[in-house]
């Protein structure tokens, strides 16, 4: 699936502060399948805008199509359906549930459908290598299979468009290369789009483009 902007801005205010201007304008697009990287020095606002782009945050002004549907200006719950069916989040943090199971966790954006969905939940543990792990809780697993089973997670809808914000930021070299290649396969193999920030630059190397931020604005 395809992701466009059109001047898409956000601001916030504080009384009795000026305004603060964290995206100015965004014009860009990316295509449908494409991996696409986002660099730049802290706060320069890649990580509002991946928020935006993945329809978890608002923006001030502007537009976010993802296909040809103008995501903002539709209903909550169409936001929230589109979220659940066409978008897989991986954070820097994992975000997991501490008090359920790997596979409960990577269950959780479907729990209602958890039983008819569970041989699905199986085959993506797999494929990040943590089948013999499923039945731990997270604190029981490694940063890097912490991760994992966070991408996991992202890939049980097979989503189309797959946004991770420095996913590998809190891992050393090695295992962050683990994760990595699994980010990448997993967006090949299911033709996803591929929304990345990161601060790595051996990992912003592998995408088909590198975009850079700076002050809120793409240069
Ligand atoms: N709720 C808020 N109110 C005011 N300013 C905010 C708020 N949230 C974020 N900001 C500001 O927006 C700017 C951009 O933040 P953002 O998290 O997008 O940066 P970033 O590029 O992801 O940085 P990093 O590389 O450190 O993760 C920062 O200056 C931040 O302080
Ligand atoms: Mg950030």
């Amino acid at each position: 699936m395809n992701i466009k902007t059109i001047d898409l801005s956000k601001r916030y205010n504080k009384k009795g502060s000026p305004d603060i201007e964290v995206l100015k304008n965004i014009n860009l697009e990316i295509k449908s399948g494409e991996k696409v990287a986002f660099t730049g020095p802290s706060g320069a606002g890649k990580s509002t805008l991946v928020h935006i782009l993945g329809l978890m945050d608002r923006p001030t002004s502007g537009k976010v199509f993802a296909g040809d549907k103008d995501c903002f200006a539709s209903s909550d719950g169409y936001l929230c359906s589109m979220r659940k069916e066409n978008i897989g989040f991986v954070f820097q943090f994992h975000y997991l549930l501490s008090d359920f199971t790997v596979l409960e966790n990577v269950l959780l954006p479907v729990w209602k459908d958890r039983a008819e969905k569970l041989k699905k939940a199986e085959g993506v543990l797999e494929k990040a290598g943590l089948s013999h792990r499923k039945n731990h809780f997270p604190n029981e697993l490694s940063g890097g299979e912490q991760q994992r089973a966070a991408l996991a997670r992202a890939l049980i809808n097979d989503p189309k468009i797959i946004f991770a914000d420095e996913p590998t930021g809190n891992l050393d070299r090695a295992t962050g290369m683990e994760v990595e290649k699994l980010l990448f396969e997993s967006s090949s193999e299911r033709g996803a789009t591929l929304v990345l920030v990161t601060h790595n630059e051996e990992l912003a190397a592998k995408s088909d483009r590198i975009i850079k931020m700076t002050d809120g604005q793409i240069k």
